[in-house]
């Protein structure tokens, strides 16, 4: 691809105390494309997202996002930058309406796209227009999900990081979650998607990167990922 890529990690690693967790990740995150992270329980992929968001102790020899070093920025300015990061616990206020929750995540633009308004956002997310007046406490897990997504795009983020979207929900949801991430990235909203659910990632994913044990195993188009079953059987078990 000719244009920069949004984020750019060169020889990203991690650890917990002692342990070493990542041991020198590369990859570039272009605008307008979804990058599935994909690897086994324990492989690194939160640990990959919550290091470009500085949550863990982490070292590369290039972190940029949108050319300016994310090297130590705290976690806010990251977020300023126009880095959206969905962890994988919700977090929405339980007791505020879904109206009401995307309005608390309107805030001073960090990104360079038009602003977010609920009307747009509702057009994404079809589900949550039909219950604008609910309580967080009164939705399920994916509907909750689906609404820390969409509060996160109220912050205006020119790329998006998703810890396991459709972890722990309903069918229904995850189709309505595969369809919202696709209208995501047809608004122009990159997506680097971490994920366990291989058919989900396979599905709305234009490139992967394979993790094992903190290391870099594959990366490349989502096709020739599919094709290579040996690959997929030995680093994922699918
Ligand atoms: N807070 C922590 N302290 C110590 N070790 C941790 C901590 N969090 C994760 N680890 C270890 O780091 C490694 C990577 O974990 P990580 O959570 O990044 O994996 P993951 O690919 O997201 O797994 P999962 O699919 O279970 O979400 C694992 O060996 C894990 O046990
Ligand atoms: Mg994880």
């Amino acid at each position: 691809m000719s244009t920069p890529p949004l984020l750019e990690i060169w020889n990203l690693t991690a650890s917990y105390g002692r342990a070493q967790v990542l041991f020198g990740l590369s990859f570039a995150l272009h605008a307008g494309e979804v990058l599935a992270l994909v690897g086994r329980n324990g492989a690194g992929k939160t640990t990959t997202l919550k290091a470009i968001m500085g949550l863990v102790p982490a070292t590369a020899q290039k972190a940029t996002f949108k050319g300016h070093s994310l090297g130590r920025l705290p976690t806010y300015k990251i977020a300023r930058l126009g880095l959206g990061y969905v962890p994988e616990d919700r977090r929405i206020f339980t007791d505020l309406t879904v109206e009401e929750n995307l309005e608390a995540g309107r805030k001073a633009a960090g990104g360079t796209r038009s602003p977010w308004t609920p009307e747009r956002l509702f057009k994404l997310f079809p589900n949550l227009a039909e219950m604008r007046g609910r309580r967080g406490n009164q939705m399920s897990g994916g509907e909750q999900q689906m609404l820390t997504i969409a509060r996160t795009l109220m912050g205006n983020p020119d790329a998006i990081l998703l810890d396991e979207p459709s972890e722990g929900i309903a069918p229904v949801i995850v189709q309505m979650m595969a369809q919202a991430i696709q209208a995501m990235k047809a608004e122009g909203v990159a997506v680097l998607l971490c994920e366990q659910n291989w058919a989900f990632a396979a599905g709305i994913s234009d490139r992967a990167i394979v993790i094992e044990r903190g290391e870099m195993r594959f990366q490349g188009s989502m096709a020739e990922l599919m094709a290579d079953e040996r690959l997929r059987a030995e680093t994922l078990g699918v």
